[in-house]
């Protein structure tokens, strides 16, 4: 299958070598304003986003309903998992105001996925850790959550995220360096967002008003030094991470940049310091497909669960908009979808 032979390629593009991960990648099933778990039934939702996953997607994606659990078919590679991932979308500011939308990029290995999506890990340990042996709780159907500040502008505002972060890659493997604001120089092969959610959760609720406040960061430490739960979330999840390429390649002629020095990037609800960086969780995998997977020493896809290769994830890829608008794919914008414009304060 294309995926266990592509597998070498993708560890190639890993800091270190590594045998035991959930890593996977995800097609795009639509980009467009809307926003079922902060905006939940608001059509058009305030900003763009672009997302991966199952195809039952929509406006308002009550829990009670157990969606995304009603979808058909996946545009993810574990062909049991319904959940829906979910970004901001970056553009391109052009000297004269305009925008463009920075289509996306697959990581090493995925080449074909429609859109280029995101890859999405669960880890049970840190990245590095080859073993991935301790045991995490799955998240329970009807659970979602939430991380970033979409109004933060400053390094302050952000502090409190600080695993959501940029890479500027000048090549497929690139991962040094992460920074939490947008690269200041052009990034050869495009700049990577990497969000990680919090890892520890109340064990009650499967929301909450911020769609933060069930969840939290360990309490000393990091996920990746295994820091404890605090006693108020005190069961330990899998760690969730997004990566998802901006191919910024063809907006990397500095004779297109900002006469001022300044960087051209700005999130699609007009945040141009990077600050913002946020994403979002709803959670939809069949059954006890998750735990099983997460109680299983493996690498990747090789992990017991049921796959399909990425023609079949293609196939789900490509839901029709529900907000019929120009989105600046190959046209330039006057303002970003939604009316706004660059601003950082
Ligand atoms: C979303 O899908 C659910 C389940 O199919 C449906 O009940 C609901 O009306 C849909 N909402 C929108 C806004 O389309
Ligand atoms: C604005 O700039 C873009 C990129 O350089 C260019 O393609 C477009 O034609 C310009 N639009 C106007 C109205 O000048």
């Amino acid at each position: 299958m294309r995926w266990i032979t592509s597998a070498p390629v993708a560890l190639l593009a890993l800091p270190t070598p590594i045998s035991a991960l959930i890593r996977f990648q995800c097609s795009q099933l639509v980009v467009e304003r809307l926003d079922p778990l902060v905006t939940p039934g608001e059509v058009p939702s305030p900003h763009v986003h672009q997302i991966v996953g199952g195809n039952s997607f929509n406006a308002t994606m009550s829990p009670s309903k157990d969606m995304p659990g009603e979808s058909t078919c996946t545009t993810c590679q574990f062909s049991e998992d319904f959940s829906n991932y979910w970004t901001a979308v970056l553009y391109f500011r052009a000297r004269n105001g305009t925008y463009q939308r920075v289509p996306q990029r697959s990581n090493a290995g995925f080449e074909g996925a429609t859109g280029g999506g995101m890859t999405v890990y669960y880890m049970q340990d840190p990245l590095y850790d080859t073993a991935q042996k301790s045991k995490v709780k799955a998240f329970q159907p009807g659970f979602r959550m939430f991380v970033g500040n979409v109004n933060a502008r400053t390094k302050d505002e952000a502090a409190k995220f600080r695993q959501l972060t940029y890479t500027c890659m000048s090549n497929a493997g690139s991962r040094e360096h992460e920074t939490v604001a947008f690269p200041q120089k052009p990034c050869r092969y495009g700049i990577m967002t990497s969000v990680r959610f919090p890892t520890c959760w109340d064990g009650v609720n499967l929301d909450s008003p911020d769609h933060m406040a069930h969840m939290s960061y360990p309490e000393t430490g990091t996920f990746e030094s295994a820091g404890p739960c605090p006693a108020t979330h005190p069961v330990r999840t899998a760690q969730v991470m997004y990566e998802v390429i901006w191919d910024t390649s063809k907006f990397n002629s500095k004779d297109d940049w900002p006469e001022d020095g300044s960087q051209p990037f700005v999130w699609s609800f007009g945040d141009a310091s990077g600050y913002a960086n946020h994403g979002d969780y709803v959670f939809g995998w069949k059954d006890q497909a998750l735990q099983n997977i997460l109680d299983t020493s493996c690498y990747a896809s090789s992990c017991g669960g049921k796959t399909q290769d990425i023609t079949a994830m293609n196939k789900c890829a490509g839901l029709k908009p529900t907000v019929n608008e120009n989105i600046g794919v190959d046209d330039w914008l006057t303002a970003l979808p939604g009316g706004h414009m660059t601003e950082s304060r």
